[in-house]
């Protein structure tokens, strides 16, 4: 008999005799034989119990069994066209782990708010087992592409002296005697790395004091930063579409059948590929004044300017050379043009908004310390990041992309809190 199998694999065993551990997901039964319906987390299988074919008393404590009740079952694989797994089991014994309370989350339809509640046990549904599935090919992929091209990944700290992407959004915490924060980009600590290996990058959560309850926002997200030594700001924006094209066509070829669980038209999909459009920051505003969502020149984009811009185009859309005042301290001036820096947001399509944000960095270590004293920056926990400057100073680039707004985007989902296991918002921390 074999065991230590999946259901998803499960045709790989076609005619065998197999062990497999599994929930209840449902049941139903007409007398002589009951209908199961097993999950096991990679997929759905039906296993047929006919009263003949298994011992009396399981056949009987069987129709006690409730919704997730825990099992290990046993039976044989047979194809079945019928079948939407194309298998079914033929059960011949069966062990109950544990008989599971009334379940909460029932076949009716509940509220969001209800579900996230209960978020703990709203995983195992099909479909949030699609999303985390495509979020993990994600992560992975992201991994797969940058070790492709020789980078080192490093690991930037959690806690941190000072804040890194502006003062405004940081979680404060005691550090002993003195303050830390939670840090809300790796990208300081990467360019001392990027200084020291070349390629590297740094995969982990950060964190946003966001006040804004919009379907993009978490408290605490996941970002992947590589950051290049040498980069010019064009670089660093070819880098990133190679990069999003692969993450894009590996989960058209890898998670289909999740991809179709989740109902995601995957015609927009398949034209992401590489390279694509990018326009100035200007000529977004010429944009949005033809929208009638006119901004002043020097603020940067909200949620609905975003969308407004990127329904444009049926590819990701690059909006480049920012003004100085609306992005961060430690962007690299345009030599013809220095009230704009050279960065970099990405765009997705369909009204999903910014998911990258990059930018070549200041290398100057006099232009760097003018920037500091401007943004009120405590100059003592900069100490470090200025060296960068002092010894043996580069052009250098990065980017930062995060993770959750991807995994909508491609799984096309309304809102971010579904794509990560236990979102963080600002009004939820539980559970
Ligand atoms: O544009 P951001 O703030 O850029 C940085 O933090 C840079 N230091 C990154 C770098 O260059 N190394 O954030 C980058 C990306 C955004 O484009 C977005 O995808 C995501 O992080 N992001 C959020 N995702 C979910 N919730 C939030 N509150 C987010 N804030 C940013
Ligand atoms: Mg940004």
């Amino acid at each position: 008999m074999v065991s230590d199998i999946t259901i998803r694999d499960i045709g790989k065993y076609n005619g065998q005799k197999i062990k497999l551990n599994c929930w209840l997901y449902n049941k139903r039964s007409s007398g002589k034989i009951q209908f199961l319906q097993l999950r096991d987390g990679t997929g759905i299988i039906q296993g047929v119990m006919a009263i003949n074919d298994v011992p009396e008393e399981v056949f009987k404590k069987t129709a006690s069994l409730t919704q997730e009740s825990s099992l290990v079952v046993e039976g044989i694989v047979r194809e079945d066209h019928r079948a939407p797994s194309g298998y079914e089991l033929t059960l011949t014994d069966m062990d109950i782990i544990q008989i599971a309370e009334d379940y909460p989350i029932t076949p009716k339809e509940h509220g969001v708010e209800f579900l996230m509640d209960n978020r703990h046990l709203w995983l195992r549904s099909t479909r949030q087992r699609a999303i985390m599935t495509i979020r993990s090919e994600i992560m992975k992929g992201m991994e797969d592409f940058l070790a492709q091209r020789e980078f080192l990944r490093i690991d930037s700290p959690i806690l941190t002296p000072s804040a890194a992407e502006g003062t405004s959004n940081l979680f404060e915490t005691e550090y002993f005697e003195s303050k830390a924060y939670l840090s809300q980009s790796g990208q300081l600590y990467n360019e001392a790395a990027a200084l020291a290996y070349g390629k590297v990058y740094c995969f982990g959560p950060t964190f946003r004091a966001e006040k804004s309850k919009t379907r993009r926002h978490l408290t605490e997200f996941w970002m992947l930063e590589p950051e290049m030594a040498f980069y010019t700001h064009e670089d660093n924006m070819k880098l990133q579409e190679e990069l999003i094209s692969y993450l894009v066509q590996r989960v058209l070829e890898n998670r289909k059948e999740e991809l179709e669980i989740l109902g995601r038209d995957t015609k927009r999909l398949e034209q992401v590929k590489a390279p694509f459009p990018r326009i100035t920051y200007d000529e977004a505003l010429e944009i949005l004044k033809e929208e009638n969502l006119e901004i002043p020149w020097g603020e940067d984009f909200g949620a609905p300017h975003e969308t407004a811009i990127a329904s444009r185009f049926d590819k990701p859309v690059f909006v480049e050379k920012y003004p100085v005042e609306a992005k961060a301290f430690y962007m690299e001036p345009d030599p013809n043009r220095p009230e704009v820096v050279l960065a970099a947001d990405l765009l997705a399509p369909e009204g999903y908004g910014e998911i990258i944000g990059g930018s070549q960095r200041i290398s100057d270590y006099n232009l760097l310390l003018q920037r500091i004293k401007e943004h009120n920056l405590p100059l003592e926990a900069m100490e470090w990041y200025l060296d960068l400057r002092r010894y043996g100073s580069v052009p250098h680039s990065g980017f930062g992309i995060g993770v959750e707004r991807t995994v909508a985007w491609i799984c096309g989902l309304e809102h971010v809190r579904e794509t990560i296991p236990f979102a963080r918002m600002l009004n939820r921390i539980y559970p």
